[in-house]
């Protein structure tokens, strides 16, 4: 039974929520009235928003997949997981090895709302839901240890996640701790906002800041700078449009789009994978 988010929030006043208003761009039907309010702002600036959400989930969707089937990655660390959105990342994990272990954390209670979605794993695997924020790392790991083995590979993926981490709150410091002690073999994947792909990003973020939401728009410098902390090498093409990462990994049935139609507004972030060398 789909768990649906009321018209209004049942305990109010309340702001608009990235996870919602994400849900919104992918066509999702988990957002409020004040959320649609701002994502209808942020497509007046910034058109590309939809596809850009899109893109950015199937940026997700193939990375998973490559890593998985041409890595052997069984084991998934994702943060920022957001609403639930067929497919999620276990669904196309466990598409490849159906053992697949995948532990979800996100710190919204909309999405620890709709975790049964999350929680329908495949009998062969298993999946996990903790309700945690990114900037404390070592409760994470604490957590998903218990779920995965911290002794085999584990991909770490924080998709659309770091652009609401601010500079002060460290997310290079973030992201060593969460690479640290993985072994040899385990993956960062990460997409990341960035102004160098459409100027009008910074109109977005005007509006985020206006209803209380910091969004830390990185360049390419900046975001290099992630995968560095990582201590992960970039599997090729590097950091790129998310249209342009692998479009060839698509899942069986999908056709992708001609990447030769679509502009870095339509990205809206740098995508990127790397490995544990
Ligand atoms: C834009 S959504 C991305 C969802 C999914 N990763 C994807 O790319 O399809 C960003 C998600 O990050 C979550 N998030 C934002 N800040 C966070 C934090 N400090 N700790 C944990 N989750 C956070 C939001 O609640 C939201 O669900």
């Amino acid at each position: 039974m789909s768990q649906q988010t009321p018209e209004e929030p049942p305990i109010g006043p309340v702001g608009p929520a990235p996870a919602r208003m994400y849900d919104y761009f992918l066509g999702g039907k988990s957002n409020y009235t004040v959320d649609r309010e701002a994502a209808a702002k942020v497509l007046s600036v910034f058109p590309s928003a939809l596809t850009a959400a899109r893109e950015n989930r199937e940026f997700m969707h193939r990375g998973v997949r490559h890593l998985a089937r041409d890595h052997g990655i069984r084991q998934f660390l994702d943060i920022g997981t957001g609403i639930p959105t067929e497919p999620n990342l276990h669904q196309i994990a466990q598409g490849v090895h159906p053992g697949a272990r995948v532990v979800y954390v996100d710190h919204d209670p909309v999405v620890l709302a709709h975790d049964r979605a999350l929680m329908a794993s495949a009998p062969e695997g298993a999946t996990a839901y903790i309700e945690a924020d990114v900037r404390e790392p070592e409760r994470i790991l604490q957590h998903a240890g218990k779920t995965l083995d911290m002794e085999r590979p584990v991909a770490v993926t924080l998709v659309a996640l770091l652009h609401f981490v601010r500079a002060q709150d460290d997310p290079e410091g973030i992201v060593r701790t969460l690479m640290a002690d993985l072994p040899s073999g385990s993956a960062l994947a990460i997409s990341q906002g960035s102004a160098d792909l459409d100027p009008r990003l910074h109109e977005v973020q005007a509006i985020y800041a206006e209803r209380g939401i910091a969004l830390e728009l990185r360049d390419r410098e900046r975001t290099e700078a992630l995968f560095a902390a990582g201590g992960v090498e970039l599997l090729a093409p590097g950091l790129t449009v998310s249209y342009e990462w692998h479009p060839e990994f698509i899942g069986e049935g999908e056709y992708p789009r001609p990447a030769n139609s679509m502009t870095p507004a339509e990205s809206g972030v740098w995508v990127g994978v790397g490995l544990k060398p």
